[in-house]
């Protein structure tokens, strides 16, 4: 197939092109990235330097360059990671939010419609469905999204419905959990703790950090994503979980262990919200399982690794942390907050 990644210059479109490449030999990709503040070239080298993915700069929103790529390149299916992701970013402006996730997965989907696209895969969150108290969403759940930023993968989400029963679109959705692994830009919280005490500072949490929150390993989200377009129905949604519910602060404490530092390297910071912080995720992830998908890294392995691999990959995030929009989100959102300590 030839694959159009858009997005895949981030953390999980750039594993994702990993993925492919390893499993299926006769792939070929595009990747199509507007390279924001959270994508960047250094994150696809490798990816670019097997030969079968080629790199375009652009946005899903140009409706134009789309059509020009789908046909030129004679794109037979879409994976969408493009977004704009970040939800306290979110809380400080949501227009660019609503420019991706939004307009951007609608010309995604109108630019399918008189192309030779057989299938689409927006890829979503768990965050659609809002907060839970107990027990798991399934994909019926209402999306009750509590953010500028859910709210506009909601919005992208029912886009999809929408295109699907009016005009039958081939797309299927996917909504994952807190994905973890190589490449993440370091403003999430296990890059942004591992980044943050790697230079010698102290780590903020929320509060006592009780949110709880799924958390799956970059591939093994990659695998789901890629079973849901080899395997799934069209015009369905798929939840991606590795049933792996954990604490804000346990997480914490996994990644001081594996760096062998203690708790007075965390700060407790009051959180920014005014309302309610989202206290718990967690989702069924029965329907991907029977497509025959199954996770295959368990937290405390990945967690290690992970941390590892930014302890051994100061090349690539060094100069993202110390870039001006990084520096300036960081003053912006936990200067406040984290005073002398920031
Ligand atoms: N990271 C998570 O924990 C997580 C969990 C579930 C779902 N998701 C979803 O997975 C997808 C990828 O997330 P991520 O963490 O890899 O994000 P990321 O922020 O690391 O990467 C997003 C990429 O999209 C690109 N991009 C942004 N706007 C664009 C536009 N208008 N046109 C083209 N490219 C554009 C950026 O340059 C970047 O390379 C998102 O849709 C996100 O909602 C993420």
């Amino acid at each position: 197939m030839n694959l159009l990644v858009c997005g895949g210059a981030g953390f999980i479109g750039s594993n994702y092109c990993r993925y492919v490449l390893r499993t299926v030999p006769e792939d070929r990709i595009v990747i199509l990235d507007a390279l924001t503040y959270a994508g960047h070239r250094s994150t696809i080298e490798d990816v670019l330097a097997t030969g079968r993915a080629e790199f375009v700069h652009g946005r899903i929103e140009d409706r134009d360059r789309v059509r020009q790529i789908l046909t030129e390149h004679r794109i037979d299916a879409i994976v969408n990671f493009a977004a704009e992701t970040h939800n306290d970013r979110s809380l400080l402006g949501a227009e660019e939010f609503l420019r991706t996730n939004v307009l951007g997965v609608q010309s995604l989907l109108d630019a399918c419609l008189d192309s030779g696209v057989q299938r689409m895969v927006q890829v979503s969150t768990d965050e659609v469905y809002g907060s839970i108290g107990s027990g798991k969403w399934t994909e019926e759940s209402p999306l009750l999204p509590n953010t500028p930023y859910s709210a506009s993968k909601a919005a992208g989400d029912l886009l999809c419905r929408a295109a699907f029963v009016t005009y039958g679109t081939p797309v299927l959705v996917t909504r994952g959990g807190n994905t973890y692994g190589p490449y993440q830009y370091p403003e999430k919280l296990i890059p942004f703790f591992c980044t943050r005490l790697l230079t010698g500072k102290k780590a903020p949490l929320y509060g006592e950090g009780e949110q709880v929150r799924e958390w799956i390993h970059v591939d093994d989200h990659c695998a789901a994503i890629d079973t849901v377009l080899r395997k799934g129905v069209p015009g369905e949604a798929y939840n991606i979980s590795d049933a792996n519910e954990r604490q804000n602060r346990e997480v914490a404490a996994k990644i001081l262990e594996a760096l062998g530092m203690d708790e007075s390297r965390i700060k407790r910071i009051p959180d920014p919200r005014k309302g309610a912080h989202d206290q718990r995720y967690s989702m069924d992830s029965s329907k991907v399982r029977a497509l025959g998908w199954e996770p295959q890294v368990p937290f405390e392995e990945g967690l290690r690794q992970t941390v590892n691999w930014y302890r051994e990959n100061e090349r690539w995030w060094r100069p993202i942390v110390e870039s001006e929009p990084y520096r300036r989100f960081v003053e912006r959102f936990y200067g406040p907050v984290l005073g002398e300590d920031l």
